[in-house]
């Protein structure tokens, strides 16, 4: 790994007013704490400068001008024009949204690939393509890795093969598949590639022209902002999408899909994420030449660091624990996973063991993280409580693992 200087972690726990008290957050693939600078943003626009946005009267034009600068922000962030970014609630939207208006472009016969590791997010509704007379396929995840293999993709893609849909990193096993392998491979069979981003975006940089995605997703309120989702689709996509707005917004790139318009102050809001990475970046790096993009990859490196030695610990005691399995990548490489950590206890209810957990001020969860048919593909099914899971991030700290540990040690 590069040698990046180390994360000043009192720095970061700075940022985030939840981080003052006594708790330790360890479930953020389910939603991390909220950076004070989009907490700042938010309020400011609420507070200040809350009317209708883009009408000729100044304080309507700033308020348009403060909704721009978020969605400019978040495009920049991904290596993305504005008009590919489309602000949605939530990624569970925007793939509706993505679904129902590309359903269009298939007939009765053609062939979509969904996986059994991914989210419901980016899985339940291109199965229900079915409907429709479209052929659902199901690529499996090796269970060793917990990853997507390219092979196991080859097999299943045929001339009817018109879009792979499938997770950039597992928010179950935490492994990361091979966009740039897998989206090349999807490509020469002719087919496109939507690839949910969303447990893998708050660790590292996404650069979406780079990887030559069709489609990406990710959500906001992961990535220490508000509670949106974010949808990167290229031009030449957009402009063929049927419309889900109205009519006469049918060119306009970024809202066409959107039925009505984003939430304005919390579009407002993600430029605090960006402020944030800037932050950190200021604190942890000398150059100022570098693109917002480059600056988030460059951080990617200092994290992915940090993430290693926190997650080292956690890792050494599980795999000793005779009764517990842990599944996904038995390393803690951040080339190949993200700090997500899903595991079962022998002969215990998983919700049991997390109920436990909350009296010592542990905040983890337990379930299936709407992912079931990894937990079934994995032998598991939900009567038992489900994954027990440790999601880090990097603001987590040597302190709270240990804490997590000397509390795990006393109950399993
Ligand atoms: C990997 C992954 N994809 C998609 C989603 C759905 O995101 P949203 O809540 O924004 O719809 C989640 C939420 O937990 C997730 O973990």
């Amino acid at each position: 790994m590069q040698n990046y200087p180390d994360l000043d972690v009192d720095f970061v726990r700075n940022q985030f007013s939840a981080l003052n008290g006594e708790w330790a957050f360890m479930e953020n693939a389910g939603g991390t704490l909220t950076a004070r600078q989009v907490v700042h943003r938010v309020q400011d626009y609420m507070s200040r400068i809350h009317v209708q946005p883009n009408h000729l009267y100044r304080p309507s034009q700033e308020a348009g001008q403060l909704i721009e600068k978020g969605h400019n922000a978040i495009s920049q962030m991904i290596g993305a024009d504005q008009d590919e970014v489309i602000i949605s609630p939530n990624t569970t939207a925007s793939v509706l949204f993505l679904a129902n208006s590309l359903r269009r472009w298939f007939s009765a016969g053609d062939e979509i690939i969904v996986t059994n590791l991914d989210h419901e997010a980016n899985n339940g509704v291109w199965r229900k393509l079915n409907e429709f007379g479209l052929i659902i396929k199901e690529w499996h995840f090796s269970k060793d890795s917990g990853a997507l293999e390219i092979d196991s993709l080859e097999s299943l893609l045929t001339s009817k093969t018109r879009m792979v849909c499938f997770t950039h990193c597992s928010n179950i096993t935490g492994a990361i598949n091979d966009i740039p392998a897998l989206v090349s491979l999807i490509h020469h069979a002719g087919a496109l590639a939507c690839v949910d981003g969303v447990a893998y975006a708050p660790h590292r940089g996404v650069d979406v022209k780079s990887w030559d995605v069709d489609f990406y997703l990710c959500s906001l309120y992961k990535i220490y902002g508000p509670h949106l989702g974010v949808l990167y689709a290229k031009r030449e996509h957009l402009e063929r999408a049927a419309n889900n707005n109205h009519s006469f917004l049918e060119n306009k790139l970024s809202l066409k899909l959107n039925p009505g318009g984003p939430n304005h102050e919390l579009t407002c809001g993600i430029a605090g994420v960006e402020d944030y990475f800037l932050d950190l970046y200021k604190h942890h790096f000398t150059s100022s030449e570098n693109t917002i993009l480059e600056k988030i990859i460059d951080l990617g490196g200092l994290i992915s660091k940090h993430e290693e030695v926190i997650s080292k610990p956690l890792v050494d005691f599980l795999s000793i624990k005779r009764n517990v399995t842990l599944f996904g990548p038995s390393s803690v490489d951040s080339k190949v996973r993200t700090p997500i950590f899903s595991f079962v206890v022998e002969g215990r209810n998983s919700a049991e063991i997390v109920k436990t957990l909350d009296q010592e001020g542990i905040g983890i969860g337990s379930g299936h993280f709407y992912a079931p048919r990894c937990l079934e593909a994995l032998g598991h099914d939900s009567s038992e409580g489900g994954f027990i899971r440790v999601s880090l991030v990097h603001y987590n700290s040597k302190s709270d693992i240990m804490r997590l540990i000397a509390a795990l040690e006393k109950i399993i």
